[in-house]
């Protein structure tokens, strides 16, 4: 069965990101001119996924807001004639495409989060997305595309991975490969383990926080104890199921920015402010004056 579902988990508070993120889910901050969460979906719809399921927070109502019709806003721009507003406010989401929600209610983990999701992915495999993290493509097919071809053709879980910084590495998920995949590559993983203790890493290969995921790992996640910050992390669930059967790593071709991060954030800006097909020349030239 193709992979179709995707999880997005958004229940986060944000703690990284205030104040910004007081009274908005972070997910809505503005990357340019529109909110970073819509990047994250439009690079699931590029992979062929047809339905959106957030997992969310009471606090968060805004991001299903923002995906969802507004008649109103629709009928002010229209009478005004501001026709090209309108077509880009409403062609957010392709019509194939649908957003579910459900609620996390305890922040339990990332774990816990995914198998939240469990009762609306049911048998099907499926992707996660990280939404803290924007992933910029370097080619056409984007990296998410490439991991789901190669899940559909080997049936082995495609785990997303870029290189850090050894000094790094007790940020992420960290995987045990024998050997360094090339970019857009996918190589067979011997483990996975989350926020390893930097000196003891397996490798210096981060999970970047995209997953294609077989269903059954749903019964596993509902196994996983607390790990790693005393939470149920999604990558013990992983690890436990590549001890039954083969996972594989794909290392990313595109760049990734942490939006989560201040800083990871106003790189995010610069880089697709540059590459706006509207403002990126002009925004190129402020850079340029403010460099100098
Ligand atoms: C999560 C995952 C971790 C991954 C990271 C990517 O951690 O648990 O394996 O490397 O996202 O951003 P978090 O950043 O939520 O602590």
């Amino acid at each position: 069965m193709a992979v179709k579902k995707a999880i997005l988990p958004v229940a986060g508070l944000g703690t990284r990101f205030l104040p910004a993120s007081k009274a908005i889910p972070k997910e809505m901050v503005t990357v340019v001119d529109r909110p970073a969460i819509e990047y994250v979906v439009k690079e699931a719809v590029a992979a062929g996924i047809e339905q959106i399921i957030l997992v969310t927070h009471s606090s968060k109502a805004s991001i299903e807001n923002y995906f969802d019709r507004n008649f109103e806003l629709e009928t002010t721009l229209e009478s005004k004639k501001k026709f090209d507003l309108l077509k880009e406010i409403t062609e957010i989401l392709p019509a194939h495409v649908s957003i579910v929600s459900v609620r996390q209610p305890q922040p339990l983990g990332l774990g816990h989060a995914v198998l939240c999701a469990k009762d609306v992915v049911g048998d099907e495999d499926f992707a996660v997305l990280l939404p803290d993290v924007l992933v910029k493509d370097s080619d056409v097919t984007n990296d998410l595309s490439l991991m789901i071809q190669r899940f559909n053709e080997t049936q082995a879980s495609q785990i997303m991975v870029e290189a850090v910084p050894d000094h790094l590495v007790d940020q992420y998920g960290i995987v045990d490969v024998s050997s360094s995949p090339n970019e857009g590559q996918s190589i067979v993983m011997q483990g996975i383990v989350e926020k390893p203790a930097i000196g003891t890493a397996p490798s210096n290969l981060s999970v970047v926080g995209r997953y294609i995921l077989p269903a059954k790992i749903m019964q596993l996640l509902e196994q996983t104890p607390k790990g790693a910050g005393n939470e149920i992390q999604l990558t013990d669930a992983i690890a436990k199921l590549q001890e039954k059967e083969i996972v594989e790593a794909y290392r990313m071709k595109g760049q990734t920015f942490d939006c989560g991060s201040k800083i990871g954030y106003l790189k995010a800006v610069l880089h697709y402010g540059i590459e706006h097909p509207k403002l990126g020349s002009d925004f190129k030239k402020l850079i340029q004056e403010l460099a100098l």
